[in-house]
């Protein structure tokens, strides 16, 4: 078992994040609950900004809000120097209550709404990052009749296939995202953005994908978007000023995932960048990327409280905890590992395996198959498991209409709630019951 951050074992064995015992945090706090290490966040965020600051003239780290956002966490990432990418109205309206300056934002999307880009234009975000050509047809209109010049970058698809799990690559021609180099549609759209008097085109960016473990397909991207931007300036005289190279750096899940730092990844990026640059007698351009999972998911840690076991003499054992796939879905769309320890019982041998279901009614809800805990596992017993903030409570469900858990930030000693539980009544807020079903029984 690794112990990620500020995580130790304390002397009576027991499991402590922050300075704070979970098994007290669970007491006080209830279960489910996330808790955030704080000081891991802010180590994480400047990891980034310090790779950076020794090897890079001008930069930006952007935190992708999508992997973890509530105001507390925007204002966390604001005070360590980041931006903040931001994917939806809600993502960029939790940013601006939280103090972020909207010049700060990175707007994206590939299919932002016209109520959310009326939103950003309002707002005056950043950058806009245009992810397809009817897009920018759509925000120059909107533009032209405010009578506002918004900023924009053009997301652009290298054509590179991470090695990581399909859903979530986004870097090849067959996606969703962005504008493919391939067949010539990228430089097509930049000129179509400066012919564009309505936007001002400051911008290329691609993604590649999430959870990447190989800084291989960072190095080929690089190099593509470096190609990319001389073929444009050949072809347009435009210099791109800024390239954004997105986020994806994956996060050690379980202790055989090897995860590189983010100083490793910044200095593949510099290097490669720095190299194909000159190569094409090009300046350097101001660098961008957006880290979500490696900022915040090494940070979480959900607390449950184990309940019903079920032994199958011969096959497995069952713990059931008091979450699931409603507060982390990961298992259940990528087949995401976890590791997990018995907060009451950190110090004592792992000496038989479980397998840790959540309460949702699917057989597919298993949190983690063949965890191995100690010898007794009790109801009433905390289970932390690790590496869940990020993707988890973004991605979090009322399946079964429960309700979402708390989020605690932790630090030094004390913790703080960033996010209420929310309650039955939370679940009642939004129903409506027409007249003619208040009427009674029909059947009578
Ligand atoms: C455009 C963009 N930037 C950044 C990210 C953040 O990725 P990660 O959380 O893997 O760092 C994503 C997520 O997929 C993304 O789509």
């Amino acid at each position: 078992m690794h112990l990620y951050g500020t995580q130790a074992i304390d002397a009576e064995g027991h499991l402590t994040i922050g300075g704070v015992r979970a098994v007290d945090l669970a007491r006080r706090f209830g279960t489910p609950l996330y808790v955030l290490d704080e000081e891991l966040i802010r180590q994480n965020c400047r990891a980034y900004v310090d790779a950076f600051r020794s090897a890079w003239p001008d930069f930006i780290v952007a935190y992708a809000a999508k992997a973890f956002l509530c105001t507390a966490m925007a204002a966390l990432v604001h005070q360590e120097g980041l931006y903040l990418d931001v994917v939806s109205g809600g993502e960029l309206i939790t940013a601006l209550r939280a103090g972020v300056p909207a010049e700060r934002l990175i707007f994206h999307g590939n299919n932002k709404t016209p109520e959310e880009l009326d939103l950003a234009l309002r707002a005056g975000v950043g950058r806009i990052v245009v992810d397809s050509f009817s897009e920018l047809d759509l925000l120059a209109d909107m533009a032209a009749e405010r009578e506002v010049r918004p900023r924009i970058a053009l997301r652009i698809t290298p054509g590179v296939e991470a090695h990581t799990h399909h859903y979530i690559a986004t870097g090849q021609l067959d996606s969703k995202f962005g504008i493919p180099i391939a067949g010539g549609a990228g430089l097509e759209a930049v000129r179509r953005a400066l012919e564009t008097p309505a936007v001002d085109l400051v911008g290329l960016h691609c993604h590649i994908g999430s959870q990447i473990l190989d800084l291989g397909g960072y190095e080929v991207t690089a190099a593509r978007m470096v190609d990319f931007m001389a073929a444009v300036q050949r072809e347009t005289g435009w210099t791109c000023p800024e390239l954004n190279l997105g986020g994806g750096l994956g996060v050690r899940y379980t202790a055989e995932d090897r995860a590189p730092t983010p100083a490793e990844l910044v200095a593949v990026l510099t290097r490669t960048v720095r190299a194909r640059c000159e190569a094409h007698e090009l300046p350097l351009p101001r660098l961008v990327v957006e880290p979500g999972r490696s900022i915040v998911g090494e940070a979480g840690t959900t607390l449950y409280t184990v309940g019903a076991i079920k032994e199958i003499p011969g096959v497995r054992t069952y713990v059931a905890v008091d979450g699931g796939m409603g507060d982390n879905p990961r298992p259940a769309l990528y087949q995401a590992r976890y590791d997990a320890v018995v907060a009451n019982r950190a110090a004592e041998p792992r000496i038989r395996l479980v397998t840790v279901v959540g309460r949702t009614c699917e057989s597919g809800d298993v949190l983690i198959r063949d965890l191995p805990v100690p010898e007794t596992i009790a109801r009433g017993d905390i289970l932390a498991v690790q590496v869940t903030g990020a993707y988890n409570y973004s991605m979090a469900s009322h399946y079964n209409r429960f309700p979402k858990p708390a989020v605690v930030l932790v630090r030094d000693g004390e913790a703080d709630v960033v996010v209420e539980r929310e309650t039955w009544e939370d679940l009642l807020r939004f129903d409506r019951m027409p007249e003619r079903l208040r009427a009674g029984v029909a059947w009578r």
